[in-house]
């Protein structure tokens, strides 16, 4: 230090003067560091509040206050001033209506505007008409609206590059969010220099999201809707699971299950090569992953596929092989269900039982024919003496009497199935007559 001050000080100044000469200058800086200055109550405001330039430190005697727009005190850009008394207030050019002046100096500045931001000079003069003037910095931020993702692709396949964007663009600082965790530190993710937009390389399926972005200034926040990346990819191919795959018929339950990774899938089934008819006795499963057929039986048998697809694309499964196994030697082995077997031999019992019958009766009638006959021409007597007006004793109505009981009996065998009670009917009256 000395050798450098000395060749300074040689021959002129000395150094007890420099002295004297700096503690001159700190003593009449001592005032004006005591100048006044001014506070933005709130420092940063946004859009629509209320601000005060709130004036501090400000000593003397004074006569007034007079505020300005701009750095200096040009008299087209004053907004108002006053005498500190009270004794006189008036607004200058630049006032916009919404400016007001306080008695000791500050200004309530109303429902700012972005406009507003800059610079705004305080003009104080003394009652020696000495001036003296404090500039501050007046700052107004937008609140930000929501930012919106837009994408360059909106159904991007995998491995194409996809350039997110967070919209709409400004000043502020962007910040982006995956699956609502910060950017992982990943080289397929690239960020532009103002982060503004989010660079996807080789997108996969896994690459979803969603992603949101998020905007800031001093006085906002502000987040996007979540965005989802809906990339479309190739479905891998499914498979086919059994819970057996060779069974018995009526005795078992098969369940098939089509397994496959992918998500955001449906999913349909083949039989033997064609779209799968659901019988009454299959089940789907609500996301149509497992297919359920109970009881099974020896139709069912046969190749199953599934199918999964996507908006892009599909794949078959390998077909599953089912086979159902059934006793040939059952009367099943004509493919009748058990309930149409069970029919059938009670329908032939009852109609052998049904032959045996009507072979009994005809007997019983042929042997028994004299004195039905015999009964039948009582009856009529009887019926002839009191109603009927038309009667005949032919000499052969035994006969005629023994054809009536024949065809009687003949009509009565067809009954079930001719439904002819009139016949019957006309054979009895006939019988009645004789
Ligand atoms: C006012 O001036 C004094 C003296 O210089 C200083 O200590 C104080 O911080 C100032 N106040 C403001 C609000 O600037
Ligand atoms: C000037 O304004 C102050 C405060 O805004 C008020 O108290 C005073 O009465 C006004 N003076 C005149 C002459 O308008
Ligand atoms: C000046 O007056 C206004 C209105 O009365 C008040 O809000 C403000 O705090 C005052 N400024 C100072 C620095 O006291
Ligand atoms: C604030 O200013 C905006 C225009 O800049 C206006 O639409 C709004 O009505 C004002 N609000 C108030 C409370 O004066
Ligand atoms: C801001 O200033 C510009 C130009 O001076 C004007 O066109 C615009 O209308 C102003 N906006 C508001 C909100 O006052
Ligand atoms: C989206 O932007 C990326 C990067 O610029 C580009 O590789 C890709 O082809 C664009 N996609 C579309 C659909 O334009
Ligand atoms: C993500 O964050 C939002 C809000 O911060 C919350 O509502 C949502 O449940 C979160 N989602 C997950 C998956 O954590
Ligand atoms: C991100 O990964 C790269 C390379 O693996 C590494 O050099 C870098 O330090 C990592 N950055 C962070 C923030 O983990
Ligand atoms: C971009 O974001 C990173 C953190 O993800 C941050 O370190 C950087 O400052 C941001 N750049 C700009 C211009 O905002
Ligand atoms: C599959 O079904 C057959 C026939 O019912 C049975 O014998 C076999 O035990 C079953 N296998 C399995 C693994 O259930
Ligand atoms: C599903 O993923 C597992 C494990 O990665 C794999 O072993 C299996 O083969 C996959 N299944 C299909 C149908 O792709
Ligand atoms: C299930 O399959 C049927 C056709 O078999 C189809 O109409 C339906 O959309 C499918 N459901 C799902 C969830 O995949």
């Amino acid at each position: 230090m000395e050798p450098r001050l000395a060749p300074a000080c040689r021959g002129c100044i000395p150094w007890n003067g420099l002295l004297l000469a700096v503690s001159l200058v700190t003593f009449w800086n001592l005032p004006t560091t005591a100048q006044p200055t001014i506070e933005l109550v709130p420092f940063n405001a946004a859009e629509g509040m209320d601000v005060l330039l709130l004036v501090h430190n400000v000593t003397g005697d004074l006569l007034g206050y007079g505020w300005y727009r701009g750095e200096g005190v040009e008299s087209n850009q004053l907004i108002a001033s006053c005498r500190t008394d009270g004794s006189a207030n008036a607004t200058g050019p630049a006032h916009s209506g919404r400016e007001t002046i306080y008695l000791n100096g500050s200004l309530l500045f109303q429902n700012v505007t972005q406009n507003d931001t800059g610079y705004y000079t305080l003009l104080i003069t003394k009652n020696d008409l000495q001036t003296e003037s404090v500039t501050g910095q007046l700052r107004v931020y937008p609140v930000l609206p929501s930012p919106v993702i837009t994408s360059n692709n909106s159904s991007p396949v995998e491995q194409d590059t996809v350039v997110l964007t967070c919209g709409p663009e400004t000043q502020n600082t962007y910040m982006w969010w995956i699956n609502n965790q910060s950017l992982p530190n990943s080289t397929r993710l690239e960020l532009s220099e103002d982060n503004r937009t989010l660079t996807l390389f080789r997108v996969t399926r896994d690459d979803t999201g969603p992603y949101m972005c998020e905007t800031r200034n001093p006085v906002s926040v502000s987040r996007s809707d979540p965005f989802t990346l809906n990339v479309i990819y190739p479905v891998a191919q499914p498979s086919i699971e059994a819970s057996n795959t060779t069974v018995t018929e009526h005795e078992n339950t098969v369940v098939l299950t089509c397994r496959t990774n992918d998500t955001g899938i449906s999913i349909c089934w083949f039989f033997n090569g064609q779209s799968l008819l659901l019988t009454e006795r299959m089940k789907l499963s609500p996301d149509n992953s497992t297919l359920t057929i109970n009881p099974v039986r020896r139709e069912d048998a046969g190749d199953y596929q599934c199918e999964v697809s996507n908006e892009a694309n599909s794949s078959k499964s390998d077909p599953l092989r089912l086979d159902v196994k059934y006793d040939s030697t059952q009367v099943s082995s004509s493919g009748l269900s058990g309930g149409a077997i069970a029919g059938i031999v009670i329908g032939v019992v009852a109609g052998v039982a049904l032959i045996a019958a009507l072979v009994y009766f005809l007997y019983i009638k042929k042997t028994e024919g004299a004195s039905d006959q015999r009964d039948l021409t009582e009856h009529k007597s009887s019926d002839h003496d009191q109603s009927h007006s038309h009667s005949d004793n032919s000499p052969n109505k035994i006969d005629e009497v023994a054809y009536s009981a024949l065809n009687f009996n003949a009509q009565e065998s067809k009954k079930p199935t001719s439904a002819s009670p009139s016949a019957t009917e006309t054979v009895y009256s006939e019988v009645k007559n004789k």
